[in-house]
């Protein structure tokens, strides 16, 4: 619907001042008025009107005739308020209903999106440091996904680097070192807690025994000379790794999978070639013994442009040298033309360039669309970033353990009749619910605090409080025996139907600004004001006890609003359970 009044609007704004033909009809919804346009406001300097005799002008040329729209008045210093037919709304609705996108177009065409995102390292625990881009990262991949985007997934692995030498050389020195999720029987599933402690043990070693560290640097040259015993130890530890990886994917219902891990590793063989090139076109240069691109666009202290590092002055290549051959074999080998990295703000220099270098070598085109995802810090109770009380990192297993003991005691609360499996099921979903729907709904750049009270509350604006709104919408709609739905379209509008009806028409286009500007945090918003639309409509305008064709129509707005809600929540990756 608001497509069709925006519509209505830019065919009048063409018809009266074809010099502006195009321009955005700045249609919104309104509290005035069904929608607003702003139009007038936003064209009159450029046009030297006054906005009101605009507004005016453009208000008698929208065509009323066969649209939805029955009233254009103007108000204000030069708005237009428009309203549109009772009979169109309902239209609306029952179209909606009937149809598994709920109206949704799928806008993307087949975009090919490459989205780089929860990127742990390998023998390291995942901590809390992983959770925003792996929440993020993956709800961006549905929503996408969803538009009809070609979307390609890639978990850039940290499986690379000099300390894998130690870990390796550590192994073959200590062979009862136990560290493998076998080795581990029932506590198999804290595998990677018995790497992490493996990567302390060797650190320790490395730290103090100078010819231990010696015996590791030779190890990593083994490893890069491909040797096979090294090179066999090493995917050793990359496999647990991973399945352990997997085991937290799992429970937080991402959609990683092994196939989209992809790496650094992968792209030791690109290497050399991709430095050939940025060399052959006189982008990589020499400076005081190492390769370089130095920066057209960002200068750093002093004045001196900013270096990305392409070769180390000891010949090695480091994670900036990866990013160059990565962002290359995306675009020429996998066709990307839409490429998102997610991870922390403090990684917006090396991204800048990144791109800056892929630019000058003609990999990243104007047609190709680059953007680092940047996102802040979780941050503790005290405000500075979240860590134990003992000052380590917040291990990402134990922080969900915690959240999920949590919403099990406030589902407890609420229903203590739950039968406990029941229980179970449920306070996962919304303990794990509650950790992604927290990070998603702060605007991504910005820093937030990890509370667990709370997130976890059937008040406010927190996923528990949408599952909730889900259930009791699904339990009408079960308490009416799941009725077909059927839309008396003449029926006219009760004020609270129409409130909830048009914010239901507006889930097309928050979809398209989550897509537009990479911030899911809008969809969240759109899904708290729904829910809160529900109640107001609930509370004003009985249901089951209605008489036909109101409670036709009345159903057919609980069944819309509960299959929005549930969609809505899947797109963020979060559960919408039939009870809680
Ligand atoms: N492993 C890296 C880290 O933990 C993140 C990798 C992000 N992706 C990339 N292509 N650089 O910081």
């Amino acid at each position: 619907m608001i497509d069709r009044v925006a519509d209505a609007v830019s065919r009048a704004v063409d018809a009266c001042r074809p010099e502006v033909a195009g321009a955005d009809p700045v249609v919104r919804r309104s509290t005035h008025a069904d929608f607003q346009s702003n139009v007038s406001l936003s064209l009159a300097k450029r046009l030297r009107v006054a906005p009101g005799a605009l507004a005016a002008e453009v208000a008698s040329a929208v065509e009323v005739a066969g649209l939805p729209i029955v009233s254009v008045e103007t108000s204000g210093p030069g708005f237009l308020n428009l309203a549109v037919s009772d009979r169109a709304v309902w239209q609306q609705v029952a179209l909606r209903l009937a149809d598994d996108r709920l109206g949704v177009a799928a806008s993307e065409h087949g975009r090919r999106t490459v989205i780089d995102y929860s990127a742990p390292n390998i023998a390291k625990e995942m901590h809390v440091g992983h959770l925003r881009t792996t929440i993020i990262g993956d709800s961006l991949a549905r929503v996408l996904e969803f538009l009809g985007a070609d979307v390609i997934r890639q978990n850039h692995l940290g499986d690379w680097g000099t300390q894998f030498g130690m870990l390796i050389q550590y192994l073959d020195e200590h062979p009862d070192a136990r560290w493998r999720r076998d080795d581990l029987g029932a506590q198999g599933a804290s595998a990677v807690s018995a790497l992490d402690a493996l990567y302390k043990a060797a650190r320790a070693e490395f730290d103090s025994d100078v010819a231990f560290a010696e015996r590791s640097r030779a190890r990593v040259v083994a490893l890069q000379a491909g040797d096979r015993a090294t090179l066999a130890r090493w995917s050793e530890i990359v496999s647990e790794s991973e399945e352990a990886f997997a085991d937290i994917y799992d429970r937080l219902g991402v959609l990683l999978t092994a196939d989209d891990s992809v790496g650094e590793s992968f792209y030791n063989p690109m290497l050399v070639d991709t430095i050939e090139e940025l060399v052959g076109k006189g982008i990589a240069v020499e400076s005081d013994g190492a390769l370089v691109v130095f920066s057209e666009e960002v200068d750093g202290p002093g004045g001196r442009p900013v270096p990305l590092m392409v070769r180390k002055s000891d010949g090695g290549y480091g994670y900036d040298t990866t990013d160059l051959a990565t962002i290359r074999y995306r675009i020429t080998e996998l066709g990307a033309r839409r490429l998102l990295y997610v991870t922390d703000s403090r990684q917006a220099l090396h991204f800048r360039l990144i791109f800056e270098t892929a630019r000058r070598a003609g990999w990243l085109t104007d047609d190709i669309d680059a953007a680092h995802i940047a996102y802040g810090t979780v941050l503790g109770p005290d405000g500075k970033p979240f860590k134990t009380r003992a000052g380590g990192t917040v291990r990402l297993t134990e922080l969900l353990d915690e959240a999920v003991a949590k919403a099990r005691d406030v589902v407890a609360d609420k229903d203590p009749a739950l039968p406990a499996a029941e229980l179970e099921n449920i306070a996962e979903q919304a303990g794990i619910g509650a950790v992604k729907y927290a990070d998603l709904t702060t605007s991504r750049v910005k820093d937030y605090t990890f509370d667990l009270d709370r997130m976890i509350a059937f008040n406010g604006n927190t996923s528990v409080y949408l599952q909730y709104a889900h259930t009791r919408i699904r339990s009408i709609l079960r308490r009416a025996g799941e009725p077909t739905a059927t839309v008396d379209v003449d029926l006219p509008l009760e004020p609270a139907e129409r409130a909830l009806a048009l914010e239901l028409d507006a889930y097309g286009s928050t979809i398209a600004e989550v897509a537009g500007t990479l911030e899911p945090h809008r969809l969240c918003g759109y899904l708290y004001d729904l829910a809160r639309d529900f109640t107001a409509f609930y509370d004003n305008c009985p249901v089951l006890t209605a008489a036909e064709p109101v409670r036709g129509n009345r159903l057919a707005l609980c069944g819309l609003t509960a299959a929005t809600l549930a969609h809505g929540l899947a797109l963020l990756g979060i559960a919408a359970p039939e009870r809680m």
